[in-house]
């Protein structure tokens, strides 16, 4: 994963500054940062803190989140070359590095770093020996196997030089300046023109100029895209009064649903009846996801088959094993990122198919939206905790706006205002969390259209509590998974009133002595001990709803235990390696 920045400008700026672009980008890795400016290189484990006033007209920053090599100083980027003269940053990992390494270890280059990447600065090394930059670069693109957005600074010489392959990355195109950035956040209240890299591209920029070239050294001419933010920047930064952004933006849950529907009868009306008219024409539907994303289109899934339609939902890392495609199959690509490398690589295994591709994102210009034929954004807003959860409820909300206009039943004109009365039920739902906390492990059941949400919620425990959950369908316990139910172990389970083969399940479960917590819209339990009750008859609001309590259950158990809520270890926002 990891952010990379790179700045060209006409005047000085400060090392905070850079380090402020950078922490825009934090999201993408944690695990260490550091920074050359001309001057000075720096290089820290740890989150990034923005500090420091040297003073520099370029300068290149990296967050990483560590792929080869552990998380060291060391291993932290950017790297230096032998002569001192190459300094690099990268996002991506070079495949072939072990054998570049060992050619570049015979012609004398020591390496101080675990890293695939270090490799990049020791190849511009040698190589400039001989050859001028953009043939290196050219060569570059020859010999490196993998994926990669490189920034390259030679001492003295007042260039970045950028190359792209299968990494993102992007020009802002800034007052005095010019900025390269894996996304757009680095620079979203700085401008709202950006160029966009695509594969096999690369690019020499000064604080004035840009220049693009394709992998073979041919000069490119290239669109400025006019980015509009809207609410972007009103949105992104500030907790406000939250200890953590997971809670700001379960909150934020009523008011991103209601712009998002809204949305779909307006600005994206247009999009939105192609997506329907592309769904109902094609012969079957295969979504492509990864983690929260894919449990939103095992939603989708079910909502289709509700309304006749034949669908599928694959785990992006597994599409090319599993998927039967071709011209008349339409794939879904879900992804609150847009980034995601697997979806991406589902999505090349689609293109080779000749299947159509559609996308649901919430990043404007994502790969994944610049990938698809048609792409409707969920408008969530920007998500700065790793665990997802507003997008998650915008991605299922828009799925069932979908199959609603396709005959299924559902009224979402009231959904915002259900979850705000689900969101009131906070502090009793603080309590039933702090059961959980105390365990090692918890089960969580479902059946139907609560099963994905079953495994959501599951997801969303280990991801930010650590504790060890189990997402299942209830009808699959007895076979096997119920040995392993003690006195005490916790299941929630999901009741809706429409599938009452649930309460056997859950019947079977408290038998054994589990601990049940019960989130369910059926009337007659709603006094029973531990219990959130929704309230909702409808199937696809009840999963919507029910999701947002395992939110808020998991929320509080991390909390409990001092977690790191938003940024848990080991993960990073947005998973773009494979
Ligand atoms: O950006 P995407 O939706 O493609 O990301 C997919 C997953 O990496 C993501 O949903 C991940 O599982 C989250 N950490 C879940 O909270």
């Amino acid at each position: 994963m990891c952010g990379i920045v790179g700045i060209a400008a006409k005047k000085e700026f400060s090392s905070s500054f850079l380090l402020e672009r950078l922490k825009r980008l934090e999201y993408r890795g944690y695990d260490s940062y550091g920074y050359y400016d001309t001057k000075n290189l720096e290089k820290f484990v740890g989150e990034v803190v923005v500090t420091g006033d040297n003073h520099t007209k370029l300068g290149v920053a990296h967050t990483r989140w560590a792929t080869h090599g552990g998380v060291t100083v060391e291993n932290a980027h950017p790297h230096v070359s032998c002569d001192g003269r190459i300094i690099i940053v990268h996002n991506g990992i070079i495949e072939n590095f072990a054998e570049l390494k060992k050619e570049l270890i015979i012609q004398g280059h020591r390496f101080s770093s675990q890293t695939d990447s270090e490799v990049i600065a020791h190849y511009f090394e040698s190589k400039l020996k001989h050859k001028d930059i953009k043939q290196v670069m050219v060569e570059f693109f020859r010999q490196a196997q993998g994926t990669f957005a490189v920034l390259v600074m030679i001492k003295g010489d007042e260039k970045l030089y950028a190359l792209k392959k299968d990494s993102p990355m992007v020009l802002g195109l800034c007052k005095g300046m010019n900025m390269l950035a894996s996304d757009i956040y680095a620079f979203s209240d700085l401008t709202d023109k950006a160029v966009f890299f695509e594969n096999n591209e690369f690019a020499i920029i000064t604080e004035s100029s840009w220049k693009f070239f394709d992998k073979n050294g041919k000069a490119i001419n290239k669109s400025i895209k006019k980015i509009e933010w809207e609410n972007e920047e009103k949105e992104r930064a500030k907790k406000k009064d939250y200890k953590h952004f997971m809670l700001k933006e379960i909150e934020d849950e009523p008011g991103v649903v209601k712009r998002m529907l809204f949305s779909m009868d307006n600005e994206q009306k247009q999009v939105f009846n192609k997506v329907i008219k592309l769904i109902k024409s094609s012969k079957k539907i295969v979504f492509a996801a990864c983690g929260t994303s894919y449990h939103a289109s095992l939603l989708g899934a079910y909502y289709l088959h509700q309304v006749g339609v034949e669908a599928q939902t694959l785990i992006a890392s597994e599409f090319k094993h599993y998927a039967n495609i071709d011209k008349d199959t339409l794939v879904i690509a879900i992804s609150q990122s847009g980034e995601t490398m697997d979806v991406i690589d589902a999505l090349k295994y689609a293109q080779e198919k000749k299947a159509r591709i559609i996308s649901i994102v919430n990043v404007l210009y994502s790969s994944i939206q610049r990938m698809s034929e048609l792409s409707i954004n969920i408008l969530a807003g920007q998500e700065r905790a790793v665990p997802s959860t507003k997008a998650f409820v915008n991605q299922a909300t828009l799925l069932l706006r979908i199959c609603q206009e396709l005959g299924y039943k559902v009224n979402l004109s009231n959904l915002a205002d259900k979850i705000k009365a689900l969101l009131e039920q906070k502090e009793d739902i603080k309590k039933l969390a702090e059961q959980i906390a105390e365990s090692k492990d918890a089960y969580i059941i479902g059946r139907g259209l609560t099963y994905p949400v079953a495994r959501e919620i599951a997801l969303k425990i280990k991801e930010t509590a650590y504790i060890h959950a189990e997402g299942m369908m209830g009808g699959e316990l007895k076979h096997g998974t119920i040995a392993l139910i003690e006195e005490g172990t916790p299941v929630i389970s999901l009741v809706n009133i429409n599938d009452p083969d649930i309460i056997s399940n859950t019947k079977e479960v408290e038998a054994r002595g589990a601990g049940v917590i019960m989130i369910t819209n059926n009337p007659a339990l709603r006094k029973e001990k531990n219990t959130v009750y929704i309230h909702t008859d409808n199937d696809g609001k009840f999963g919507i709803l029910a999701a947002i309590a395992g939110q808020l259950i998991t929320y509080y158990a991390a909390d409990y235990l001092g977690r790191p809520i938003d940024k848990p270890r080991n993960l990073a926002k947005s998973v773009t390696v494979k």
